[in-house]
C-alpha cells in the first residue's frame, strides 16, 4: 500500500484503491496513544475512534453517554500515536441531528482532533447530515444495521438487523442512501451474512462488516475484543490475544514481588558514589558540624 499524497497517511483514495484492487480492508478501533502506535506499526489502514469508547474505556453503560469533548480528547491521542493510518472519529449521539450541527462537529474532529474522516450512524434518517459533511470536504463513513446510539429506539436489546423481508429492504435503502450522500465506506453491524454480501455486491463503496459475515469488503473489530481485554466477548468477535489474563497475572506477580521485597532489585535500581553519600550524611572525612542547612538528622545525631 502506498500513500499518494505528501502526508504519509492513507487517504480515502488509498482506501478506494484497496477496494478496487479487491483487497479486504482490516479496520480496528483505537482509543489511546500506545495502542494506536502498535496498530499503526502493524499496518492497520483505518483506526476508528469509536464511540464504543464510552463502554470499553470509560465505563459508561451505553455509547449515548460519551460527549464531543471526550471523543475529541481520545481522537487527539490516536492521531498522535499513528503516522500512516487514516483516523476516523465517531460522531457521538446527538452531534449530527441537523446538517449545520453535523458539519460543525465533523469539522471539529478534523480541525481540533486531527482526524482525517468521521463516521456517523443511520442510513436514510442521517442522509442529509452525511451530505452536509461531505459538502464541507470532510470524508464520512456511514454505519447501518445495528446502530448502538439508537438502541433505545430499536427495542433496547442488541440483535441482528434485516432478517425479515421489509427489514432487509429497509437496510438496502439505508445502504444506498449512505452511498448517495457521498460516504466513502459504510459499516454494516449485525447484519445476516447473505444480506451483507448482497448489499456489498450492490454498492460501489466498501462495506466494513462487524457481525456481518465474510462477504463484506472489510472488517472492523473493537480492539478490546480482539485483545481479549474485556470480561465479555461478543459472539461475532474473535479474541486474538488474552490480555485480561496476561494483565491479571502481571499485576498479581508484581504485588507478590513488592510484598516479598524482591522488586525492585539491583537491575531496576540506581546507585550513587558511596563517598558522596557519606559526605551528605555527615560520615565523611570532610564532615563539618555546621555544614548542613536543613533539618535531616545526620549519622551523628541518630
Ligand atoms: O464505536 C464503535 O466501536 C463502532 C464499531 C462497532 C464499528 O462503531
Amino acid at each position: 500500500m502506498s500513500a499518494t499524497t505528501n502526508s504519509s497517511r492513507l487517504t480515502i483514495q488509498d482506501i478506494a484503491k484497496l477496494y478496487a484492487d479487491g483487497q479486504r480492508i482490516p479496520m480496528l478501533t483505537a482509543y489511546d496513544y500506545p495502542t494506536a502506535r502498535i496498530l499503526d506499526e502493524a499496518g492497520i489502514p483505518i483506526l476508528l475512534v469509536g464511540d464504543s469508547l464510552a463502554e470499553v474505556m470509560l465505563g459508561y453503560e451505553s455509547t449515548v453517554r460519551v460527549s464531543m469533548e471526550e471523543m475529541l480528547h481520545h481522537t487527539k491521542a490516536v492521531v498522535r500515536g499513528s503516522e500512516r493510518a487514516m483516523v476516523v472519529a465517531d460522531m457521538p449521539f446527538l452531534s449530527y441531528e441537523t446538517p449545520e450541527q453535523a458539519r460543525e462537529n465533523a469539522g471539529r474532529f478534523l480541525r481540533e482532533g486531527g482526524a482525517q474522516a468521521v463516521k456517523a450512524e443511520g442510513g436514510v434518517r442521517s442522509a442529509r447530515s452525511l451530505e452536509a459533511i461531505v459538502r464541507a470536504g470532510i470524508p464520512v463513513m456511514g454505519h447501518i444495521g445495528w446502530t448502538p446510539q439508537a438502541r433505545h429506539g430499536m427495542g433496547g436489546k442488541v440483535r441482528v438487523q434485516g432478517r425479515t423481508r421489509d427489514a432487509a429492504q429497509r437496510l438496502l435503502s439505508d445502504a444506498i442512501a449512505v452511498q448517495d450522500a457521498g460516504a466513502f465506506a459504510v459499516v454494516l453491524e449485525l447484519v445476516p451474512a447473505q444480506l451483507a454480501a448482497a448489499i456489498t455486491e450492490r454498492l460501489h463503496i466498501p462495506t466494513i462488516g462487524i457481525g456481518a459475515g465474510p462477504g463484506c469488503s472489510g472488517q472492523v473489530q473493537v480492539v478490546t475484543d480482539l485483545l481479549g481485554l474485556g470480561s465479555f466477548i461478543p459472539r461475532h468477535a474473535r479474541p486474538y490475544a488474552h490480555l485480561r489474563e496476561t494483565i491479571l497475572d502481571a499485576a498479581r506477580a508484581y504485588a507478590s514481588d513488592v510484598n516479598a521485597g524482591t522488586f525492585p532489585g539491583s537491575a531496576e535500581s540506581s546507585a550513587m558514589d558511596q563517598a558522596v553519600l557519606d559526605e551528605a550524611l555527615g560520615r565523611g572525612e570532610m564532615d563539618r558540624a555546621d555544614a548542613v542547612p536543613f533539618p535531616i538528622p545526620l549519622d551523628r545525631d541518630l
